[in-house]
């Protein structure tokens, strides 16, 4: 029996009972029930109850007059309206009169027990601040609970923000680290995945924590119980093997019910010890973070599947085709000596490094018979050619993993002065990954010997390019061109002609 009693006022003897059972079947709390308004009152002014629950639409004294005069008695004692869904807008202006909460019928057990949950909870919190009367300090003192726990939520919105935009794993453990020490104001904080019985440290803040062995330290019984622990004062740090100083809390992250890593806090700013609050967020803070790096494994998973699956295709194509075979690799190797000169983000990069390899990869619905023809193309035979990129956007696109590739393989044969295929885009119209792309792809086609046409040399193809500039090119992107090692002539030393590329496209 823990204590706690209840007041049911409703005018309706099926649902007192009924909630009666939900609330006496919780933790044994005990009730107490009044058929109407009235009686109700005469049980608040005789006993005293944690909580009482009135029924809105009563004869006589309705749920609102209930709610006043308990006011008057007790403006400490929490009420919560009990109401039909019909008059939800009711209970809502109930709540502003001062009502603590309300509940819908039918009753859902599990939202009257959190509602339960909730109000004791928050009284504990008052009795704890020993909020009695009007008293200044302790209203001074709530105030300041409550500032911190505004403060706390509105860090917890920002950090579930930031998280939210992280899918490096890395960056996302080195975020964690120092979000908590803001979070919990420590000074030492460090964070380490669990591998082969060590503690493999990733990111630390205000301490020099290393990998350990996890064996005979207090990491070992985190890893059995799954839940965070607490360390007293004295007890052995399990990285320095010396008595704490200074209270030690650490969390285990768990995916799918393994401990993955362990987020350590220690050294708090002012000197004090861990309170339950600081646990709660550091659980919250862990618990999403868990969640974020599971989903990132999940879309690791399913994306390497596909990375993998298009790789084959890929080959596939380079098999039919012995012309075009390293011709994806070394354009994407040119292209991204560009993206490198024009100082393109990461991401950019790694769309250049997919998109580059499968930029041909609609070539996969071109006939053998025009694909690998010797000699020259007749019109139709290039007209089907013409169709890869649709092909291969069409390929890519219902996986919606890469839109900037998609971009890549079907804008790579656009030209500048808007006579590219497929669609006839101009300038800038064109994304920008594909007017780089378009360059490496022709300058590494212009380089290979074809069946009926031997090779330029690279002062040739330079020639040729600066010719096409605001025809065929981006005169900025040849810009760019000239200051790679490429561009420069130092990859034709390497590569000497006989990587061969098809003739069929780039006839045209
Ligand atoms: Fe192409």
């Amino acid at each position: 029996m823990n204590g706690n009693k209840f007041l049911i006022i409703d005018d309706d003897p099926l649902t007192r009972q009924l909630l009666s059972d939900i609330l006496c079947s919780i933790e044994g709390y005990r009730t107490d029930e009044a058929p109407n308004g009235m009686v109700g009152i005469q049980e608040v002014k005789a006993n005293d109850y944690d909580i009482v629950f009135t029924d809105l639409t009563m004869p006589e004294l309705n749920g609102l007059g209930v709610l006043k005069e308990i006011q008057k008695i007790n403006p400490y004692l929490p009420v919560v309206v009990v109401t039909g869904m019909s008059t939800i807008d009711v209970a809502i202006n109930v709540m502003k009169e001062g009502a603590n909460d309300f509940i819908t019928k039918p009753f859902k057990i599990k939202t009257i027990t959190s509602t339960v949950e909730r109000i004791l909870g928050e009284k504990r919190l008052l009795n704890r601040l020993g909020l009695k009367g009007n008293d200044r300090e302790s209203i001074e003192r709530l105030n300041a609970e409550l500032f911190k726990k505004l403060q706390n939520i509105n860090l917890l919105q920002a950090i579930h923000a930031e998280l939210d935009s992280l899918y490096d794993n890395n960056k996302i453990y080195s975020a964690i680290v120092t979000m908590a020490t803001k979070l919990l104001m420590v000074r030492e904080a460090s964070f380490g995945i669990i591998e082969d019985g060590y503690l493999k440290v990733k990111k630390t803040i205000g301490t020099k924590e290393r990998d350990i062995a996890i064996g005979d330290t207090f990491f070992e019984s985190i890893l059995k119980t799954r839940n965070y622990y607490l360390a007293n004062l004295g007890e052995k740090n399990p990285h320095t093997g010396e008595p704490l100083a200074y209270p030690f809390l650490s969390i285990p992250f768990v995916i799918k019910d393994v401990v993955f890593g362990l987020l350590s806090l220690a050294n708090k700013v002012d000197g004090s010890s861990f309170t339950d609050d600081d646990i709660s967020l550091a659980l919250t803070l862990v618990n999403k973070t868990a969640l974020r790096i599971e989903n990132n494994v999940l879309y690791e998973i399913i994306y390497n599947n596909l990375v993998n699956s298009l790789k084959a295709l890929v080959i596939s194509i380079d098999a039919r085709d012995p012309y075009t075979r390293f011709h994806s690799e070394r354009v994407t190797a040119y292209a991204l000596q560009i993206a490198e000169i024009l100082n393109l983000s990461e991401d950019e990069k790694d769309a250049i490094k997919f998109g580059g390899y499968l930029h041909d990869i609609g070539k996969i619905g071109v006939k053998d018979r025009i694909l690998l023809k010797a000699g020259p193309l007749t019109q139709s035979e290039l007209d089907q050619v013409r169709q890869h990129p649709i092909i291969g956007d069409n390929i890519i696109r219902p996986l919606k993993f890469f839109p900037k590739e998609q971009e890549i393989i079907r804008y790579h044969h656009e030209r500048y002065d808007g006579t590219g295929y497929p669609e006839g885009l101009a300038g800038e119209q064109i994304p920008l990954l594909a007017r780089i792309l378009a360059m490496a792809d022709s300058y590494h086609a212009m380089t290979s010997s074809r069946p009926y046409r031997k090779a330029m040399t690279h002062d040739q193809a330079i020639a040729e390019i600066k010719r096409g500039v605001n025809s065929q090119f981006d005169g900025k992107i040849l810009e760019a061109f000239l200051q790679t090692p490429v561009g420069k002539g130092e990859e034709t030393k390497k590569n000497k002609p006989g990587i061969l590329e098809s003739g069929a496209e780039n006839a045209s």
